[in-house]
Parts: structure tokens; C-alpha cells; sequence
């Protein structure tokens, strides 16, 4: 039986919190302590030191893009991650996890950046039709938002300098972040 995220006895794990977990998230896994993780792991050592079907939702927070594509020894390592939420979820437990955008400012203008999405890269997780090599789970899609946010706001006239916020101006109206919400299906 899977709890709503927000009503007391949801369980919800934040993946790659680092100082900033999930309101909604009692455990936060990530590769560096911090005050908020409280499951200290590199998320490419699989598996994760969580029992299966633990977590009711799993969110993931601006983490996905710090993992590479690969592992040293060839293994497709954005699957497994994938597979790893896939198995501390309960069936009917709720994915939720947001990204740059690889045509968005933030995406490219950071060298820990590992690699880029747009939404339609996330299609072979719920469409196997698509790329029939990789064994993975398939989830169902539930949602999908793109914020084309650019904006100067206040407080990036505040805070930052004026040449970035020349170059964040030339992406006005551009895509920025990738919202997207999967659901592990009940069977
Ligand atoms: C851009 S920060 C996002 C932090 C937080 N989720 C947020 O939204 O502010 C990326 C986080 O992913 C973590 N991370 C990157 N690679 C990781 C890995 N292999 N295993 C665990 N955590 C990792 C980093 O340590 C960092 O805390």
C-alpha cells in the first residue's frame, strides 16, 4: 500500500540532497555529508544500501546531470540509477526528479555537469520500444513539465554580477529545467 507523500507514515527519500533536502523527505542519500544526508553513499556503487520496496516516493533535485553516462567498465550507469529508484520504490511509489534542460543556460555553464537531457531522452523509460537492447524497468509516465523561465529577477539583479546576468539575458524564453514524474507500476 503506498502513502500519500505529505500524510504522516509516507516514507520519501531526496537523492543527491546535499545541504538542501526535500521538505517531503525524511532520508536524503548523497556522496558528501551534510546536516540533511543521512544515507552517506555514492549513488554509481550499486546497490544503494536501502532494502527494496522501502520509499513510497523518491524525489531527486538537480542530481541526475552530475552522473556519468557510463561507468569505467561500460556499464550504462543512467539505467542502473534509474533501476535503483525503481527498487527502493514500493509498486505504485511516485518518482519525481527535475534536471537542466541541455538547450538551458544552467545546463552547459557548469563543468560538474556529466551529461545533458531533453525530455525526449527520458522516453526509453516508459517506451521499450525505442532502444530494445537495454534491459530496464519500465515505468509509467506521469507527467512532465518545462519551465522557460528565464527571467532577471530580483534577486539575480541582487546577486549576480553584470556580465552573467548579460548572459542569462540572452536566454530569456529558453528552456531551463526538465520537471518530470514516473510512477513504478503496482505490477
Ligand atoms: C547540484 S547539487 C543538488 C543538490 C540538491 N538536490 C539541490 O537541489 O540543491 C548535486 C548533488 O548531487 C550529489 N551527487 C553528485 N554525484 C553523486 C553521486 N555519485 N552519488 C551521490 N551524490 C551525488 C552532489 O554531492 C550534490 O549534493
Amino acid at each position: 500500500m503506498v502513502a500519500t507523500p505529505g500524510v504522516s507514515g509516507a516514507r520519501v527519500l531526496d537523492v543527491g540532497c546535499g545541504a538542501k533536502r526535500d521538505p517531503r523527505a525524511q532520508e536524503g542519500l548523497d556522496q558528501f555529508p551534510s546536516k540533511d544526508v543521512t544515507i552517506l553513499h555514492d549513488a554509481t556503487q550499486i546497490p544503494w544500501p536501502i532494502a527494496d520496496a522501502t520509499y513510497d516516493m523518491v524525489v531527486s533535485h538537480q542530481f541526475l546531470e552530475h552522473i556519468p553516462q557510463r561507468s569505467d567498465n561500460g556499464v550504462n550507469l543512467i539505467f542502473r540509477i534509474f533501476d535503483e529508484f525503481w527498487r527502493v520504490l514500493k509498486p505504485g511509489g511516485t518518482l519525481q526528479f527535475d534536471t537542466p534542460h541541455a538547450d538551458g543556460w544552467d545546463a552547459n555553464n557548469d563543468m560538474t555537469h556529466q551529461r545533458l537531457f531533453t525530455p525526449w531522452s527520458f522516453k526509453d523509460l516508459w517506451d521499450m520500444s525505442k532502444n530494445p537492447l537495454y534491459p530496464r524497468k519500465r515505468w509509467d509516465f506521469v507527467a512532465l513539465r518545462v519551465d522557460r523561465g528565464y527571467v532577471i529577477d530580483p534577486w539575480m539583479r541582487a546577486h549576480l554580477p553584470r556580465v552573467d546576468r548579460a548572459f542569462a539575458r540572452l536566454h530569456v524564453g529558453r528552456p531551463r529545467y526538465i520537471y518530470l514524474t514516473l510512477r513504478k507500476p503496482l505490477a
